[in-house]
């Protein structure tokens, strides 16, 4: 695989850290995707058998670890919606040693940047000796996870060098979205969306958002950067993103924070609200904004520091991200630069080493 590597690839050029140069990348590698999932006729294209294999299941097991099983969520959303068949997310430490009962006809899709993660090859291992059907998705061809499955697709993100996952997420999320819409596209159902339309358009809002770097660093380094704990709140997708926007900004900050479904904050964790604390709050779904903005005015009232990640038309007056219109399946995409670059300049300005944390490795190959 390393020699198929552009050098270039490889180097962080001008650029600090790599996880920066990671994160400006990401259009790029929506396109690239985009591209690479193509038939002769330029129509978004998935290997026939996965298809086929996806058509007979009955149910979708998603098993993935940290940031991968992140993007397993935003996943069960794409192939429920676009597919109708039902998704469930399962963290490999879990599921190898309590199983789920299954249903008749699983199909797999393990989740890996790396294709290493131990506690993922464990379930792999296990479900093929049961005999069921296998895909990897991931970003290292050749990797074990890859060769072990029966069916590979590539996220063609590059060499991803930083602990903390960027682009390697949201390429998960582009190519589970191809899978969606070819996938329910041979399966004839209503809802289809031009995924090579959408991903452009997402690819494109990005670049809008990387843009606003000035904006950005100050907001973490004023709020988040000198900040004990911090929460990230939202409902559907958003709540998904939450939860990846939470480990972003603690694995390489160290400041403490949760990603939290916005409804549960009343059920016990808004008495962690103080004043001060760091609360952002992300709007991306019509029909769960109204609420969230709701919760959001709870923890502003016992004093949390409130910022607002909205999209363009559920926005409101003092929101501090507006994020370009994309079609709503694909919102935590764009989200999740602001979300990427906050944590990125909390742990800059609090001295930490931003691509190797402490404690942390980029691939655990130890159960
Ligand atoms: C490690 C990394 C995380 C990553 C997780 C899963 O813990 O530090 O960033 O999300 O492994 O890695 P994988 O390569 O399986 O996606």
């Amino acid at each position: 695989y390393t020699a198929l590597l552009d050098a270039t690839d490889i180097e962080k050029g001008t650029y600090p850290h790599y996880m920066l140069k990671e994160i400006d990348e990401q259009p790029a590698v929506l396109r690239k995707i985009v591209q690479h999932y193509q038939d002769a006729h330029g129509n978004l294209a998935v290997d026939q058998e996965i298809v086929a294999q996806m058509l007979q299941a009955d149910r979708i097991y998603i098993v993935a670890c940290g940031t991968s099983s992140h993007a397993g969520w935003v996943g069960k959303q794409l192939l429920e919606t676009l597919t109708h068949i039902p998704v469930e997310v399962h963290l490999s430490s879990e599921f190898g040693y309590n199983p789920p009962l299954l249903t008749e006809k699983p199909f797999f899709i393990f989740l890996s940047q790396s294709g290493e993660t131990a506690d993922s090859r464990q379930v792999l291992v296990q479900v093929k000796e049961w005999g069921y059907p296998t895909l990897t998705i991931t970003n290292v061809q050749g990797s074990t996870l890859s060769r072990e499955a029966d069916y590979t697709m590539l996220l063609h993100a590059g060499p991803e060098i930083a602990v903390a996952s960027t682009k390697a997420y949201t390429a998960q999320i582009a190519v589970l979205a191809v899978l969606a819409e070819v996938v329910g596209k041979s399966k004839g159902l209503p809802l289809t969306v031009d995924m090579q339309h959408e991903l452009g358009i997402v690819a494109n809002g990005m670049e809008m958002m990387i843009d606003d770097k000035e904006k950005i660093e100050q907001l973490a380094s004023e709020f988040l950067a000198v900040s004990r704990n911090a929460f990230y709140i939202g409902r559907g997708l958003d709540y998904y993103a939450s939860m990846e926007a939470a480990l972003k900004l603690k694995e390489i900050s160290y400041i403490q924070t949760e990603g939290f479904a916005a409804g549960e904050l009343k059920h016990g964790t808004i008495a962690l609200i103080e004043e001060g604390t760091p609360v952002i709050g992300m709007i991306t779904q019509e029909n769960v904004a109204g609420h969230t903005r709701g919760n959001i005015q709870e923890v502003a009232s016992r004093g949390g520091h409130v910022m607002v990640i909205a999209m363009d038309g559920l926005n409101e007056a003092g929101d501090d991200f507006i994020l370009p219109k994309t079609h709503p399946l694909l919102t935590t995409l764009n989200a999740m630069i602001p979300a990427q670059l906050l944590s990125y300049y909390a742990s800059l300005h609090r001295g930490n080493d931003v691509d190797k944390p402490r404690n942390l490795a980029k691939s655990v190959t130890v159960e």
